[in-house]
């Protein structure tokens, strides 16, 4: 049986932490599907197709990865992919009851899913998408914190949102 990972998340962008817990992943998975969800609730800094567009753009070079997007319950895209497992990144203790709360949900409403939780590399404990664009905003330097092609897509973002 191929073992089929999804990684959810908004990825609003995508940052070397998340790039960290996909990489991990696929070494662990047959294939690992990297879904971003599609939340009309929210008004993100990057369409949908941005953020697809920079997730394939930094896995490219991972041969057992997918990017895709989904709307709706979670538990429904993976039945639809065919998949039986998350994974997910833990940066802190903060995280770990939301994280909880999640998992619990999601095994309740399909008992075969499992979640998995991976321990974020300790470079990026303290990393999130909203503190990057915090930092980028304001101009400062997010080499350390996003891959290249990200860092420029966030210049050209805050440069667009200033000539309006
Ligand atoms: O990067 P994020 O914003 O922390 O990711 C959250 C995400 C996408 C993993 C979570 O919001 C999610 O799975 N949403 C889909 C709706 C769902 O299945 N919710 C859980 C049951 S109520």
């Amino acid at each position: 049986m191929m073992r089929i990972a999804v990684c959810p998340g908004s990825f609003d962008p995508v940052t070397k932490g998340h790039l960290d817990i996909i990489q991990r992943g696929s070494r662990i998975f047959d294939k690992v599907i990297v879904a971003v969800l599609i939340n009309r609730n929210k008004s993100p800094l990057f369409s949908i197709e941005e953020r697809v567009q920079l997730l394939r753009e930094v896995t490219k070079h991972i041969p057992n990865v997918e990017v895709d997007s989904f709307e709706g319950l979670l538990i429904d895209y993976l039945r639809e992919k065919k998949a039986h497992a998350i994974i997910k990144g833990l940066r802190a203790v903060s995280d770990f009851e939301y994280e909880m709360q999640m998992a619990s949900i999601n095994r309740l409403l399909e008992e075969e899913i499992e979640t998995f939780f991976m321990m974020t590399n300790n470079q990026y404990s303290f990393l999130s998408s909203s503190i990057v664009k915090e930092v980028a905003k304001y101009e400062a330097d997010v080499s350390t914190l996003v891959p290249p092609i990200v860092e420029l897509a966030l210049r050209r973002k805050y440069e667009e949102q200033k000539e309006k």
